[in-house]
């Protein structure tokens, strides 16, 4: 018995590594542009303004990309889903690597921001839904895993190529991994739960032999012997109604709370940050933003490892609380000033945000968002959600340093700290402890109106 769970589990190592894989692109590719842009801002002779608008092209394209990536998986499947991602990464690094003016850059980089608002959803979503209750966590936290350590390798990158200013392959290695993704993805089979949900029975079965049988409950979500009939109305209506505008409220609050609480500021901005505080120079203030990448990356084991033992809530509460106490902190070292220990205050104040962003509110949120949804609906409310979470990236991305011209650096980092209070504040009134618990029994326990809060262990 035991053999025979090591072996399926074992089989679903290839599976979550190829759908992390979305995971590394989307990192790799929302970092690298902080080192790419001072040589393709040199190279094009561009202003300030065409600047950022290079740089959040990809937060733009994939505002959008989240949207399709959900309708589509719920349309053509999670595994096409992946492929025509994968193309788009392909597509948008090759055409970057080798614009001729800075139109076409932003074109490809909005194409690049498709395939990164699709690959955030559907990844952690495919994982879900091949991953065993015990073990669901740990698996989709992987995709984090792969995010964070993109990056990290983004940054490495940016490091090693700067001094040729070569941004052009900086932008264009992406394609390697996005390769790698669409071949797998061709490989691999689609989620059993859709293909059930959809009547293929058939393809249900032959992709549950291909994932070793996986899991018991997987096995009996797909040995099911009728899908759960879809209620009739567009599925888009059907999330309004109100057990699932629950559920659905629940997951835009925390896609909104993931981003207002500042993570982006940090990934996209450290080095600013650090010059604010006061650090030597330009490649100190690099080599310190590595630091912090790898600190974002190692604190995301902790996550793997815990999530599944302790659970999603005490990641969550205890992340968000020590996210808010750093941001305070971070906020005073720029208020108080004190002659030679504003940077290392500033520093330490950083990794202590990132690594609890990293053990919590960052695995948490991508997590719990492929595990409240119905089956039936989960792509569609996942692309709300998603869309949602890139909107306020933006958003934040392009008023972070308007806010501190405007408010001072200290009370612009206090806001966050108080958003990230209201964010602990809601997390632990309405966010539901998933761990352990089959989606079937989540989703059974939301249709028949219990509070998302108060889910059962299991029914
Ligand atoms: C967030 C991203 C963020 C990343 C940092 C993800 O969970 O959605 O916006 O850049 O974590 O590790």
């Amino acid at each position: 018995m035991a053999t025979e769970r090591e072996h399926s589990h074992r089989s679903l190592a290839l599976p979550v590594l190829f759908a992390a894989l979305g995971g590394l692109l989307f990192g790799y590719d929302t970092g690298v542009i902080s080192g790419a842009i001072l040589f393709i801002s040199r190279d094009f002779g561009l202003r300030l303004a065409t600047e950022e608008f290079v740089v959040s092209a990809v937060l733009a394209g994939a505002t959008l990309g989240g949207a399709l990536g959900g309708l589509l998986a719920d349309a053509v499947g999670r595994r096409k889903t992946l492929i025509g991602a994968a193309a788009l990464f392909v597509l948008g690094a090759v055409l970057a690597a080798v614009a001729p003016d800075v139109g076409i850059l932003v074109v490809a980089r909005l194409i690049v921001g498709l395939a990164i608002g699709c690959a955030s959803l559907v990844a952690p979503l495919y994982i879900a839904e091949i991953a065993p209750a015990r073990l669901r966590g740990s698996l989709v936290a992987i995709n984090q895993l792969a995010l964070t350590g993109g990056i990290l390798v983004a940054y490495l990158v940016d490091y090693a190529l700067a001094p040729a200013g070569l941004w052009r392959w900086m932008l264009g290695l992406a394609v390697v991994p996005g390769l790698v993704l669409g071949l797998g993805m061709v490989w691999l089979p689609d989620s059993p739960r859709w293909l059930q949900n959809r009547g293929q029975k058939s393809a249900a079965l032959s992709a549950l032999r291909r994932l070793g049988a996986a899991s018991e409950e997987l096995q009996l979500a797909v040995g099911a012997k009728a899908a759960p009939t879809p209620a009739a109305g567009h599925s888009l209506l059907r999330l309004w109604r109100p057990q699932l505008r629950r559920v659905l409220l629940l997951g835009v609050v925390l896609a909104v709370a993931q981003q207002i609480t500042g993570i982006n500021t940090v990934i996209y901005y450290a080095p600013t940050i650090l010059r604010m505080a006061g650090i030597g120079s330009d490649t100190a203030a690099i080599l310190a933003t590595l630091g912090l990448g790898a600190v974002n990356f190692f604190f995301t084991f902790v996550a793997v490892y815990l999530l599944d033992r302790v659970g999603r809530r005490p990641l969550l509460l205890g992340g968000v609380a020590v996210m808010a106490a750093a941001l305070a902190l971070l906020g005073w070292a720029f208020w108080a000033q004190i002659d030679g220990a504003m940077t290392a205050i500033a520093g330490a104040a950083l990794a202590l945000y990132i690594a609890a962003f990293a053990i919590g509110l960052g695995p948490v949120f991508w997590l719990l968002l492929a595990e409240i949804y119905p089956l039936s609906v989960r792509g569609s409310a996942m692309a709300i959600a998603t869309t949602a979470n890139w909107g306020s990236n933006l958003l934040v991305a392009i008023t972070f340093l308007s806010l501190t011209a405007a408010l001072g650096t200290a009370w612009t980092f206090w806001l966050y700290a108080a958003l990230a209070v209201m964010t602990l504040l809601f997390c632990a009134r309405y966010v539901p402890e998933t761990k352990g618990k089959s989606l079937e029994s989540i989703e059974a326990q939301i249709a028949k109106g219990h509070h998302p809060r108060h889910l059962r262990a299991e029914e």
